[in-house]
């Protein structure tokens, strides 16, 4: 029986995880949020992994507010750089694979064809930089482990983009949002059964992957077929980003090239308007 921790246990990605996981019944999962293991503490991580066996440990913990993280760099930097830093040697200590994962927010947005991963990093906030002087961190200590950049992560859990329109489209009749910043949304959900995939088969083909749904849209694209299927009815603009300034700058473009993890799990990966459809329909049923 494997045994795997889950660190950021509130989070949307540690949920997701939580609602896939009931098909796996070898595995045993615990998980931890800042209450019981704060990522950031490395005694408390260190007991936890003496008092427990862990084959597996998911960080799912992470400082993830872009724009407060701006002005709140200490803490950001703490969370997503010390906390990676920690989990990373206790695990080559006890031998448990990391499974970490990161941002499209590493990237600039300057590239005009997909990102690959051995791509040059240069990131635009202070959050990008955390989440890439994290993975540096693990990859500087730790030989097993994945780290598994996503894209605009969002779910039936926690914050997100789908769940601040579903709230703006029923309080307000007209709605501005940006047309000029291109990615790929991701379904936390589809995140998670990735990585329990990768737990499963006990792929050991370690290393930096990329992740997110099929596609590319605008934010703007987005919040339309957000409207669309739920049938709410808003006028909605189409706007620049420098229509609507935000304290940290994002990548105008962040699309993720997927090949690698597509070929090393042979994987095949829901288009972002399916999943969407599926994302909606689980948020309904909460
Ligand atoms: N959300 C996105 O659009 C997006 C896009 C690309 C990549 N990602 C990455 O995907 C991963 C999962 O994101 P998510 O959206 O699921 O994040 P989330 O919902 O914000 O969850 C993060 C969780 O970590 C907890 N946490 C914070 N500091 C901690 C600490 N020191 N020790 C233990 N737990 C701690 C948080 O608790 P509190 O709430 O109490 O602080 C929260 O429950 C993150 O690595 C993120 O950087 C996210």
């Amino acid at each position: 029986m494997k045994r795997v921790l889950v660190t950021g246990s509130n989070g949307q990605l540690a949920k997701s995880i939580h609602k896939v996981s009931r098909t796996y019944d070898n595995i045993t999962f615990v998980y931890t949020d800042i209450e019981e293991l704060d990522i950031t503490n490395q005694s408390a991580l260190n007991s936890s992994f003496t008092d427990q066996k862990f084959h597996y440990c998911i960080n799912c913990a992470a400082y993830t507010d872009v724009d407060k993280a701006e002005t709140d760099i200490e803490t950001a930097h703490k969370i997503n750089v010390t906390g990676a830093q920690n989990l990373a040697s206790v695990c080559s200590e006890f031998g448990v694979v990391l499974i970490h994962i990161s941002t499209d927010f590493v990237f600039d947005g300057e590239n005009d064809q997909l990102y690959k991963e051995e791509d040059h990093p240069l990131p635009l906030s202070i959050y990008g930089q955390t989440k890439l002087d994290g993975e540096k961190a693990i990859t500087s200590v730790l030989e097993n482990y994945f780290i598994i950049r996503t894209s605009w992560l969002y779910s039936e859990f926690g914050n997100n983009f789908m769940k601040t329109m579903l709230r703006l489209g029923n309080e307000r009749k007209e709605l501005s949002v940006v047309n000029d910043q291109i990615g790929t949304p991701t379904y936390a959900k589809d995140l998670a059964n990735i990585i329990l995939n990768i737990i499963d088969s006990q792929n050991q083909d370690f290393g930096l992957f990329h992740f997110s749904n099929e596609g590319l849209v605008s934010w703007y694209d987005f919040a339309k077929e957000i409207f669309l299927k739920e049938g709410i009815l808003v006028e909605l603009t189409p706007i620049p980003t420098s229509k609507y300034p935000t304290p940290a700058r994002r990548p105008k473009y962040s699309v993720l090239d997927k090949t690698k993890i597509k070929k090393v799990l042979r994987v095949e990966i829901f288009d972002w308007k399916d999943s969407l459809k599926r994302a909606l329909r689980a948020y309904r049923n909460l």
